[in-house]
């Protein structure tokens, strides 16, 4: 045990010591700042604990599959603002021997959900009651997941790999400053809305000393270790979910969790130059919208107009998005539900045609982009937004093996719907908002949507989570995704073009700093520092609305890089942790 400790405060020291400092035993020409180098395995996530933990199952002779799962559950102790166990998310699978699958264990609305769950008598939408409490949750997916992700591909036994999470949720565990502030700027809320006593609840909030045991999710997650996906759908912890729906007035029901089901599903695959890129499809947007901007982008040399973030192609890269977002808002759904065109948003005429009317030296305005009319498209439509809270959580791991795993999961939200499950100790998600709750209504992240990501029993709403894998010339080449909400996108989409249009190492590409822009509001929103003035004062002269904003995605990322190394990049922006062997 004293070990384990020792070796993981060494790998700390070693992983920020790796982001500080140039590596010297880098491939590339120059030297440059680079991320944890290993050359067999390697986790990031967005906590160094869960990290650790990933590293150690693959050291005990897991693999990336196992990894995965174990790191998910620490996740779900050690960052409870988004990893989970009352949540959902995606993943994208590629083994060493380079077949592609994802699995879709995205949340459902529940069977009592309709269309105008939240809107008055008026038809208009109640404001938050999609965001806060009981009614915003969506049936949880994230444990069905990691069970049938691990049923079709893991090597452990599921017990040994929830076990850590158990003895940490028991432990008394330090939280990082970070998490501590999170926790306090929450307590209110976490009282408003929870039904019973909230374990992150401290009277007069925490300090720095404190630590903290979470007894009832450890004993939720024994239930689980215990008895698989019914240690959770079924039995206690059902029931308990069950008893907090009907004490706060949701909507889930027994059979809402039984019938749970996640969804192989297959990529969405793309070429670009001699990448190939294996990404999420429907629910979520995420994989089509990047191959779309990817593709849009293609036919211009970036990378040839004066240095980083020139603003010639910021301004290309902002059209690309604006028009991207736009088809968003209009043709993706969950594909169970409603007839996506995703051929036709990838043909590559169909995508050439959308930048047709796009002008060099000025901006587009927003409220004359429409969606465009690809092959296969059902029906078009429009509107306008603000950006809110972004958590979420992205893990990136590579095993010994060469097989790829790249998750994003969340509860939507920072801690969710802010509701614990009384007596089980852990928070459910405010998915729900991520549906369309009214055409044309902005839901938190200012996204807008239409008939295709309306609100119906069983349907999963529309997603932006990104997580992805790419191949260079038919090799493991890069394993990629970031929370951020709406900017997951285009916080993937830059990161990669960094990387592979701009030579930068892959921790090079995370720290850089990001913008975004998302069609409505006709707003770039960009990074402090993201652009130099003159860059910004250009920009601002064609048209472009810029503002600036805190932090834009968290990428946690892994590149294989020319001699074979994996170089582990962690983002700055948190407390994430990149470690491996
Ligand atoms: O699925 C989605 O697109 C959102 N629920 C993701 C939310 C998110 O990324 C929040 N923050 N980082």
């Amino acid at each position: 045990m004293k070990k384990n400790v020792l070796l993981f405060f060494l790998l700390i020291l070693w992983c920020s010591s790796c982001r500080e400092a140039p590596n010297f035993n880098t491939p590339n020409k120059n030297a440059k700042l680079t991320g944890t180098i290993a050359s067999k395995a390697m986790v990031v996530s967005a906590h160094p604990r869960a990290s650790e933990v990933g590293v150690r199952i693959m050291q005990e002779g897991g693999n990336a599959i196992d990894a995965a799962v174990a790191t998910m559950f620490a996740l779900a102790v050690n960052y409870p603002r988004a990893g989970n166990i009352g949540g959902g998310g995606f993943m994208v699978y590629r083994t060493g021997e380079g077949a592609v699958t994802t699995l879709d264990f995205r949340e459902k609305a529940p069977a009592k959900a309709h269309r105008d769950l939240y809107l008055d008598s008026a038809k208009n939408v109640i404001p938050r009651l999609s965001i806060d409490g009981h009614l915003a949750v969506g049936v949880p997916g994230t444990v069905d997941g990691l069970v049938r992700m691990h049923e079709r591909y893991g090597s452990m036994p599921f017990a040994d790999l929830v076990a850590p999470a158990i003895k940490m949720a028991e432990a008394s565990a330090f939280v990082s400053e970070d998490e501590l502030n999170h926790y306090n700027e929450h307590q209110d809320e976490f009282v408003k809305f929870s039904t019973r006593p909230p374990p992150l609840y401290k009277k007069g909030g925490w300090s720095a000393s404190d630590s903290i045991r979470q007894t009832d999710l450890a004993q939720t997650l024994r239930y689980i270790a215990e008895r698989g996906r019914a240690g959770f759908y079924e039995g206690p912890v059902a029931d308990s979910i069950v008893a907090e729906m009907e004490r706060g007035d949701g909507i889930i029901s027994h059979q809402d969790l039984k019938n749970y089901q996640s969804q192989w599903r297959e990529p969405i695959r793309g070429q670009v130059r001699n990448f190939t890129i294996y990404s999420m499809g429907p629910p979520s947007s995420g994989g089509i919208a990047l191959l779309q901007l990817l593709e849009m982008l293609e036919p211009y040399p970036i990378n040839k107009w004066g240095g980083y973030h020139d603003f010639k192609t910021v301004h290309h890269i902002i059209e690309a998005e604006r028009r991207v977002y736009a088809d968003r808002a209009t043709h993706l759904g969950d594909p169970d539900f409603y007839e996506v065109p995703i051929a036709g948003l990838l043909d590559s005429v169909y995508l050439r045609d959308r930048m047709k009317d796009f002008d060099e030296a000025q901006a587009s305005r927003t409220k004359y982009i429409k969606a465009g009319n690809p092959k296969g498209a059902v029906s078009v439509s429009t509107n306008k937004g603000t950006v809110e809270s972004e958590e979420t959580t992205h893990l990136s791991i590579v095993d010994a093996a060469g097989n790829a795993v790249s998750i994003t999961t969340t509860l939507n939200g920072n801690y969710g719907s802010k509701v614990f499950v009384g007596g089980a100790g852990f928070l459910l998600n405010n998915e729900m908002d991520d549906f369309s709750a009214k055409p044309g209504v902005p839901n938190m992240f200012g996204l807008v949507g239409n008939e295709a990501n309306a609100i119906q029993p069983g349907k999963r709403m529309l997603s932006s989570m990104t997580p992805t894998i790419i191949e260079k010339d038919g090799l493991l080449f890069m394993v990629i995704g970031t929370p951020g909400g709406s900017t997951i996108i285009t916080s993937v989409l830059q990161s990669f073009i960094n990387v592979t249009a701009y030579d930068m190492s892959m921790q090079e590409a995370i720290n850089a700093k990001r913008f975004h822009h998302q069609w409505k509001p006709d707003t770039v929103y960009m990074e402090k520092g993201a652009f130099d003035e003159l860059t910004q004062e250009k920009l601002s002269k064609m048209g472009h609305h810029l503002v600036e904003r805190g932090p834009i995605g968290r990428v946690d990322a892994i590149l294989v890089r020319e001699n074979g190394n994996l170089e582990g990049g962690a983002d700055i922006r948190g407390d994430d942790a990149a470690l491996g062997f």
